[in-house]
């Protein structure tokens, strides 16, 4: 029981913060229960915990910091945004299998950004092992301090090459990189005005908001609305339009030569990151600005400018298409010289192991030379999404490879989740808020190359069941909401038939290595007599 004096405190700083009122302090026992197949943080695999002392830490009259926590916690699992973790360790050789680690049997991940299985591939691993064996695991310190070497120069060339830009910068994560260059150009450029589409991500949100410039927030690839905006400020202003080329909880695409052509037209520069493109899209895997392209960029005729030289600022993730971890951003050489030199994120922290950066490299040559793994997963993604319409799932419409499917609840997204890790051995991810608006949740499928015709006939099997049993919305009647229109609903994606190689003969699945389903995932007669017991007869 806490004394009404601990109490005080809490009551005033909820009464501030949180709440309108001072009794919504509630105790621990509140917490709701850990969800089937999920567990919190276990402390005690971390390291034996120092014996608890029964003595208060604080007078009586302190801040009570540890119900705070609690209080905060409970809110979150009273509103649906508490973040479960399930803990899964990935198998290396059986790509895109995982163990669970609480039951030990296997499951099919169908969530991962390691979208091209760069992350165990030959090329990335030799290279790691060697640059750990020659530099050790640590690089020594920050690249100001002994942290400078010949493996983050070249590691940026090849960031440079792949992008064709002058100069690229290498951060120790994506996030590091969006927020630091935002920080750095928000803040060196006199007066700047910042113009951040509505469904950037959470590193270019802060890094625009720690610029401390003026912003302005524009509706989601509406280009009247940017437009509106712009139009606010004389052309000699300094403006800075950021972006994504792939919105990776929607999957939809910048319209971006459009957008480069209102930033000429406005004095604007552009800031587009292409995180869940790299190494998916385009002949040489440089993301969506390489794919509008496409022909040019693979055959070496370039005429004009390119979409990709007409993005100032390219700023992407090491950590997803590529298969290991860092970020960076890509751009001229004056522009990279200046977040080199005033950027704090970038100054003031150790640079990334060699190892990684290794990786890093070897995975960027990789998708320079080989477009196979790409192809390979873009075309599972389009056989996906058409088996999905053909059941009337509710795939939020998009031309790119990732598969949101609409839930609009976030209890009943994680039942979906629950029933498909436990019942169907399936991983895939509730995504709620704050990640997606409330009444927005979904889960957000991302198929690989890997995931051959068997394993999609089990998803989508599954799936058909658990939307019947559950009696969840289905396309059409989200389409009926006016979420989505039925025209946008048809399978039409970035990677035409003809690049994906697929004209010549009928629509094909790039085949998986696997033999599915392994011996300890459920009978195959359970997930696929859903297919057949509750939908059309035929899959297209
Ligand atoms: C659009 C986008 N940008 C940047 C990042 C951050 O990249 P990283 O995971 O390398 O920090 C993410 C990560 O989820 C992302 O989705």
């Amino acid at each position: 029981m806490i004394s009404p004096v601990r109490h005080r405190p809490l009551a005033r700083y909820v009464g501030r913060h949180l709440f309108a009122h001072t009794h919504c302090y509630c105790t621990a026992a509140a917490a709701s229960s850990v969800p089937a197949g999920e567990t919190h943080i276990d402390l005690s695999t971390v390291g034996a915990l120092p014996p608890r002392s029964t003595a208060p830490r604080y007078q009586a009259t302190a801040f009570p910091y540890e119900e705070l926590y609690q209080h905060v916690l409970d809110k979150k699992k009273k509103d649906q945004s508490y973040r479960y973790f399930r803990s899964i360790t990935r198998l290396q050789d059986q790509f895109p299998l995982a163990r669970c680690n609480r039951t030990g049997k296997k499951v099919d991940v169908w969530c991962s950004n390691d979208y091209l299985a760069m992350g165990s591939h030959p090329a990335v691993i030799t290279a790691m092992e060697d640059a750990l064996h020659t530099y050790g695991a640590n690089s020594g310190g920050s690249r100001n301090i002994a942290g400078h070497s010949s493996l983050v120069e070249t590691l940026e060339a090849s960031i440079a090459e792949l992008h064709k830009k002058p100069a690229a910068l290498y951060f120790s994560s994506g996030f590091a990189a969006n927020e630091a260059a935002l920080i750095t150009l928000g803040s060196q450029l006199p007066d700047c005005v910042i113009f951040s589409d509505e469904l950037n991500h959470a590193s270019m949100i802060d890094g625009i908001r720690h610029s401390k410039a003026k912003r302005h927030v524009w509706k989601h690839n509406d280009l009247a609305s940017l437009e509106a905006l712009l139009a606010l400020y004389p052309i000699e202003v300094p403006k800075i339009i950021a972006f994504e080329s792939v919105y990776s909880m929607c999957g939809t695409i910048a319209p971006i030569a459009a957008i480069c052509d209102l930033a000429e037209r406005y004095g604007a520069i552009t800031f587009m990151d292409e995180a869940h493109a790299i190494g998916l899209y385009g002949p040489r895997g440089a993301g969506i600005a390489e794919h509008l392209d496409f022909s040019a960029h693979q055959s070496g005729r370039l005429t004009g400018r390119t979409t990709m030289e007409r993005v100032d600022v390219i700023s992407g993730s090491v950590s997803k298409g590529l298969g290991t971890m860092g970020g960076y951003i890509a751009s001229s050489a004056r522009l990279i010289d200046l977040v080199r030199s005033v950027a704090r994120a970038f100054i003031f922290t150790t640079t990334q192991s060699p190892a990684v950066m290794a990786g890093g490299r070897a995975a960027i040559q990789h998708q320079l030379q080989h477009p196979d793994g790409r192809i390979a997963l873009q075309r599972n993604v389009a056989a996906v999404k058409r088996k999905m319409a053909a059941y009337d799932l509710p795939v939020l419409p998009n031309q790119s490879h990732l598969v949101p499917l609409m839930i609009g609840d976030a209890e009943l997204t994680r039942r979906v989740t629950d029933l498909l890790f436990d019942e169907y051995h399936i991983y895939v991810q509730a995504i709620n808020s704050p990640t997606v608006a409330v009444n927005m949740e979904r889960v957000r499928i991302s198929p690989t190359g890997a995931h051959g015709a068997a394993q999609q006939d089990a998803l989508v099997g599954a799936l058909v069941d658990i939307w019947s049993r559950l009696g969840l919305r289905k396309g059409s009647d989200w389409q009926r909401m006016g979420v989505w229109d039925a025209k946008d609903a048809a399978v039409t994606q970035l990677w035409t038939d003809e690049q994906l190689g697929l004209t010549l003969g009928p629509f094909a699945s790039a085949a998986s290595s696997l033999s599915y389903p392994l011996p300890d995932m459920p009978a195959e007669g359970h997930v696929q007599g859903a297919i057949s017991s509750k939908a059309p007869a035929s899959i297209p």
